[in-house]
């Protein structure tokens, strides 16, 4: 009998009956620190050696094989064993060895199993090689193996989105061997490993198959199709650099490029912003006030107004198994928002999103019109999306107050009222809350959740909690105008508007911040909104601006015109026949060239990094107002809202990430620099000044 061993405690060694069980044992997912390295490549020595044991199964303990590499290694000193040398020293071995996949075998862990002779899952089993989300490609052999047993484009395609697979798909692609109907790992491993045994089954070398095929054409059909999609993030086309690597030179080559390649990603600054909105990712919902508090439990919600918001929220909550009622002004209003309600799941459903049997059961069971605010009276949580005017909101929480039962939860979103001033219109303060969503609702992974002063810390909970039930992303906001991101917005959006007043044009801006990576310019997504919204607010704010503001007049002149946007097929741009891909409009460059002339304004050329530059301070300048003002709790915050609601290209970290990466002296000298035109809008944050001043970085305020 070989004695059991454990190495660092991370790795088990045991055999029973010429069985080597190896479980690798580091929680939660069983990241590949260094301690599992080393302890497997212990393990794996020791199963060279041990006559007793014939075979290896190789699992993971608790609820996943092994989730990739410890990220938290990345961009620290590397220690030995290497990865790739542990994974050799597996496929190496004369015995054979089989993965048993549970849980998420991603990245680094699916590629540990790819060094295995023999792969065995169990069904509820995901494997991926997600790298390309955090910056990085497969580092440890999976661009050079995967090909092998999949073929180039079915490689190409996991590896470039990062999408994990399940056992079902994984084997139709060659990628596992086996669907085990066992639920536990060791059971299923025991079981593949004697069946295995009994048929004197040898060991099969991934690395030792043939070269995958793949022509020049298709390299760069794929090269063309990944830099249209990937916004200038280079880690997709570093995978398709590897894997032309696979398919060209021998299996030891072709891992000296991957790791070259590997070594690049690993180096970039790509690879530390999204690294950074990957931790800030989880970081976001972790806040002391939340510790050890319980959320109140709601599973029946009530929504008031079904316009666009409302619509699309009510939409997020019945897909994610909430019971819903709706609440609109009139039975014609009703009818309206019963019928939008209807057809955004109809087109969940076309989608896939879910099945016909949950379509039919949410119509017929979960979700209900009224106009009678009494069918709230025992909702859980109450969101209101009705217009936007303190009197409709106080009206409508003065009806909420009376009708709910105690402990209800009323939520606004409002985008920039004041939700003290909603709060005060209750007899309980307390339970009010503002729960901002995003446009489309149903869509948007961004939850602004908007705590005023007397919210109790239970309520701050269950706006968290209830993100999660919806697959969104909560970022904590303080009360302002605007709160965390349209607050920040207004003032890019206007120093955009700057820009186009001293010389760039709206479709320069456009251009220069889609190649920085963003989705959309933003004057497509005024287009898209709808210019009238920004109008509505210009006028709101019209009364209270301070007489030093500069304000463009070019965005209302369109208004004036009825020329709204998408909606109206004119706005910044012109679209033609419904497309919604608009082109330029010669006639609004005259009314932006009118107004110079008016504000004797003589224009200047500005070049893509001009552009950006500026865009860029006047966002960076005003999130760290906002985390210094405590509206945002930390620069990660501000963050995770750009990334989540705004469309912030994810591979450049957010804006305050991306600030500490250009430097905040540098980004200081550019406000003070942009101060001497524009001293009233360019007032540079004092907490910028003091980091410079003590040479620190906006992220050292994340911890
Ligand atoms: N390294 C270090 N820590 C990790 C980790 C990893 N690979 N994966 C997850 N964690 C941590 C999380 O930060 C979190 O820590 P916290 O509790 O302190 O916040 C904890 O593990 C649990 O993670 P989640 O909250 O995300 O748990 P879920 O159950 O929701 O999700 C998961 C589990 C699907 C495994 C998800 O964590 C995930 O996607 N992880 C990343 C997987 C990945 O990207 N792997 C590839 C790494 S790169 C690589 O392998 C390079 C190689 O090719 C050389
Ligand atoms: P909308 O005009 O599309 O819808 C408002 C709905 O409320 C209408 O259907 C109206 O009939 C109904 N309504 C008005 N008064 C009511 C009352 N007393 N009782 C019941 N129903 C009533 O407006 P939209 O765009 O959905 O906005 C709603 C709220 O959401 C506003 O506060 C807005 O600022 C906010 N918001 C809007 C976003 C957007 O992109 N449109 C994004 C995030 C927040």
């Amino acid at each position: 009998m070989t004695p059991t061993n454990s190495y660092e405690s991370a790795v088990d060694y045991d055999v029973t009956d010429g069985v080597a069980v190896i479980t690798v044992q580091n929680p939660p997912v069983n990241a590949l620190s260094v301690a599992v390295r080393r302890g497997l490549d212990a393990a794996f020595a020791q199963f060279s050696t041990d006559t007793d044991a014939k075979i290896a199964v190789l699992i993971g303990e608790g609820r996943t094989f092994i989730a990739g590499a410890d990220i938290k290694e990345f961009g620290k000193p590397p220690q030995e064993p290497r990865l790739p040398d542990l994974i050799q020293r597996i496929e190496n071995s004369e015995k054979p060895v089989i993965a048993v996949l549970h849980g998420t075998a991603l990245g680094g862990g699916l590629e540990v199993a790819l060094g295995a002779h023999y792969r065995l899952a169990l069904p509820s089993a995901k494997v991926g090689l997600p790298e390309v989300t955090l910056g990085l490609i497969p580092g440890a052999g999976g661009t050079q193996r995967l090909p092998r047993l999949t073929g180039v484009d079915a490689a190409l395609s996991l590896m470039t989105s990062g999408r994990p697979i399940k056992a079902e798909e994984a084997l139709n692609l060659g990628v596992i061997d086996q669907i085990s109907t066992e639920t536990d790992p060791k059971t299923a491993g025991l079981a593949y490993a004697n069946q295995l045994l009994a048929t004197k089954a040898t060991v099969r070398r991934v690395g030792e198959m043939p070269a995958p095929l793949v022509t020049a054409t298709e390299l760069a059909d794929w090269r063309s199709k990944l830099t249209k999609k990937s916004r200038g993030q280079l880690s997709p086309l570093a995978c398709v650099d590897a894997v032309e690597a696979a398919a060209t030179l021998d299996f030891a080559s072709g891992m000296t490029r991957e790791r070259e390649l590997f070594m690049s990603m690993l180096a970039s600054p790509q690879r530390a912003a999204l690294i950074h909105a990957f931790f800030a990712e989880r970081k976001v919902s972790k806040l002391p006030e939340l510790q050890g508090m319980d959320a109140r439990s709601v599973t029946k919600v009530g929504i008031i107004g079904g316009g666009t918001m409302g619509a699309g929220i009510a939409v997020s909550c019945l897909l994610s198994g909430l019971d819903v009622t709706l609440i609109e002004r009139n039975e014609d209003a009703a009818s309206t928002a019963k019928a939008t309600v209807t057809r955004l799941l109809g087109d969940s459903l076309k989608r896939g999103k879910i099945s016909e049997a949950k379509h039919n059961a949410i119509l017929a069971e979960s979700f209900r019109t009224n106009i009678d605010y009494a069918a709230l009276s025992q909702a859980d949580l109450v969101i209101e999306a009705v217009f936007e005017s303190m009197e409709v909101k106080h009206d409508v929480f003065r009806q909420l107050d009376a009708v709910c039962k105690p402990g209800a939860i009323l939520a606004s979103n409002t985008s920039y009222l004041d939700i003290n001033e909603i709060a005060a219109a209750t007899n309980r303060p307390q339970d009010v809350i503002g729960l901002h969503f995003f446009s489309p609702a149903h869509v948007m992974k961004l939850l602004e959740v908007v705590v005023p002063d007397a919210t109790a810390p239970d309520v701050v909970a269950t706006g968290f909690a209830l993100a999660k039930t919806l697959n969104k992303i909560a970022v904590r906001a303080g009360v302002c105008d605007g709160f965390i991101g349209n607050r920040i917005l207004a003032t890019y959006r206007a120093a955009a508007d700057h820009m186009v007043l001293d010389g760039a044009s709206p479709y320069d801006i456009d251009r220069a911040l889609k190649a920085f990576g963003f989705a959309m310019g933003p004057f497509e997504v005024s287009d898209l909104a709808g210019l009238d919204i920004g109008w509505a607010t210009r006028k709101r704010k019209a009364p209270t601006l301070d007489p030093r503001a500069r304000v463009a007049k070019f965005a209302d002149r369109l208004c004036e015109l009825s020329r709204f946007g998408q909606k109206t097929s004119r706005g910044f741009y012109i679209y033609a026949d419904g497309s919604r891909r608009g082109s330029p409009d010669a006639e609004v460059l005259q009314f932006i060239e009118a107004e110079r002339g008016e504000l004797g304004i003589t224009p200047q050329k500005m070049d893509d990094e001009t552009i950006v530059r500026r865009y860029m301070a006047a966002m960076i300048n005003e999130g760290a107002k906002v985390v210094a003002e405590g509206i945002a709790q930390r620069p990660l915050d501000v963050d995770m809202t750009f990334l989540s609601g705004y469309g912030f290209p994810r591979h450049r970290g957010g804006p305050m990430h991306y600030a500490d990466e250009i430097g905040l002296p540098a980004i200081l000298t550019d406000l003070e620099r942009y101060a001497q035109d524009d001293a009233y809008f360019w007032q540079p944050s004092q907490l910028i000044r003091d980091l410079v001043a003590k040479g620190q970085t906006l992220s050292s305020l994340n911890d």
